[in-house]
């Protein structure tokens, strides 16, 4: 199970992590990837100013937008899925 989580602390908060969050939990939906890949809020990763931060298993990742949403799920997470 590929682990995804979404800085939910204030900073991230502000820089609109709930929408991150909502995007990729429709992505997760979309490709039908329920049962590989869980999507979780966390509390501060101690980068707030480098917000909002995306951790994939291991990696952390700074600055997401939601612009920059779908480039991330495909680049990080599909790539690592079964389809
Ligand atoms: S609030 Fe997200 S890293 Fe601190």
């Amino acid at each position: 199970m590929l682990e995804v989580t979404v800085c939910v602390g204030s900073a991230c908060h502000l820089k609109g992590s709930a929408e991150v969050i909502r995007i990729l939990k429709d992505l997760i939906a979309a490709y039908d990837l329920g049962d590989q890949v869980t999507l979780a809020g966390s509390f501060c990763q101690g980068h707030c100013t480098d917000g909002v931060v995306v951790r994939v298993g291991e990696e952390l990742i700074t600055g997401v937008s939601r612009d920059q949403v779908y480039d991330l799920f495909q680049k990080k997470i599909l790539g690592r899925c079964r389809l």
